[in-house]
């Protein structure tokens, strides 16, 4: 078998039976996107018309990239990568799992922070192929049925593991790998507090899944750059969805 073929099958096997104690999201503890008082005019006489206050601009969402490539980029349930088989280039391996250079780099310095902060992580499942992804909702679809499948795991050409800016991490003890529990052990709170400092953000938080169409997976990290892991952090915005003005009303 080749390291690609057995990278993929063990993340198939340590994924499956931890998945199972999954639950569905929990309660929503999504905080509001801040919004931009408007500015207090100083002028005490003013023309009547000039004083009608107009609405307030709203504060402009940036635009989605479609582009793969690009490490901003949009993937969700509704929307796929462009193309649907897109594979990344320049992927380097990081504990035998893929990811592209620059979320490697920061993977790898988290990383190092983490152990010195005693909650050692270990990187899980980086990099699927359409291929890989197509097999893995195969196998939940027929474990759990369709239903179920689409809320854990992406369809193939829709999973943020192909463009190789995500990772699943867990802890080094292997204390609820891929399981909701991780998002309350040390490597997990580690992991929700510190993330948004190398560039990562937690995707799937909890209570967002109207939103992002997935349960809550506090191991799963996207490597978004530091830019947008510290606009929102700083706008306390859950989800990629939001950021981008996308997030459904629920
Ligand atoms: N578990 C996430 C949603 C994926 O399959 O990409
Ligand atoms: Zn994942």
């Amino acid at each position: 078998m080749s390291r690609t073929a057995r990278t993929a099958f063990l993340a198939l096997l340590l994924a499956a039976p931890a998945l199972v104690l999954s639950p569905g999201a929990v309660l929503p503890a999504a905080a509001a996107q801040a919004g931009v008082a408007p500015a207090a005019s100083s002028v005490a006489k003013v023309p009547v018309a000039a004083a009608t206050p107009s609405p307030a601009a709203a504060p402009k969402a940036p635009k989605a990239p479609t582009d793969p490539r690009n490490i901003g980029v949009l993937v969700n349930k509704q929307v796929p990568l462009k193309p649907k088989n897109y594979v990344p280039r320049g992927l380097v391996t990081v504990q035998g799992q893929r990811l592209r250079a620059e979320p490697a780099s920061a993977l790898k310095t988290m990383m190092k922070d983490a152990k010195r902060a005693g909650a050692t992580l270990v990187a899980v499942s980086g990099y699927r192929s359409y291929t890989t992804q197509k097999s893995l909702f195969a196998r939940y679809s027929r474990l759990y049925g369709a239903a179920y499948a689409s809320r854990i795991s992406a369809r193939p050409g829709y999973s943020e593991h192909q463009t190789g800016l995500t990772m699943d991490v867990g802890a080094a003890n292997g204390k609820c790998r891929l399981s909701s529990c991780f998002g309350s052990t040390k490597a997990g709170t580690w992991v929700a507090k510190n993330a948004w400092k190398y560039g990562y953000i937690v995707r799937y938080p909890r209570g967002q899944e109207k939103v992002t169409g997935y349960t809550y997976e506090p191991w799963h990290l996207r490597y978004v750059g530091k830019r947008i892991a510290a606009a929102m952090k700083k706008g306390k915005i859950p989800t990629l969805e939001a950021y981008y003005g996308r997030a459904k009303r629920s």
